[in-house]
């Protein structure tokens, strides 16, 4: 999982609205970002990608992240405004972050499915051949310029 970036994210956002608040008193030190190791600061340097995601009415919402983010995060941190999406927050066990990737790209992740994805994916709203959960896919390059079908509905399995 690459949850790190995401809780960096809201630890940034916090710090902010902890010093505009004026609850400190004075003005504390700049939040120092932490050291990231290899594996982050590889992922952190890396060019962005962008792609888009395609609701059922044809309207679309393009989103330009790094490497490395889970489709999840990517919706959540961009506000794409999918209702109810990733209610259990990545955790494997709702199926609302259920998309549905182009075949180009389905195929080169199709080995990485694990049986408790497979399982949730059953009870997706509206399966399709080619239907992910948004919380397992992570963004690589080959995702630069493909389009992301949001299924017309949800099922929360909780
Ligand atoms: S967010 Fe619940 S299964 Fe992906």
């Amino acid at each position: 999982m690459f949850r790190i970036p995401r809780l960096l994210k809201t630890c940034a956002r916090m710090g902010g609205a902890i010093r505009s608040s004026g609850l400190l008193g004075t003005e504390p030190a700049p939040l120092q970002t932490p050291h990231l190791s290899g594996h982050w600061r590889q992922l952190a340097s890396q060019d962005t990608v962008k792609f888009t995601f395609e609701f059922r009415d044809g309207a679309r919402h393009e989103v330009a992240v790094k490497e490395g983010e889970s489709l999840l995060d990517v919706v959540l941190d961009h506000d794409v405004d999918i209702d109810g999406f990733g209610a259990c927050e990545g955790t494997l066990a709702c199926s609302t972050c259920h998309l549905i990737l182009p075949p180009e790209i389905y195929q080169t992740m199709s080995m990485e499915i694990s049986d408790e994805e497979m399982d949730m994916l059953d009870l997706a709203f509206g399966l399709e051949d080619t239907s992910r959960l948004g919380c397992q896919c992570m963004v690589n390059k080959d995702y630069e310029g493909v389009v992301i079908k949001v299924p017309a509905g949800v099922n929360d399995q909780r």
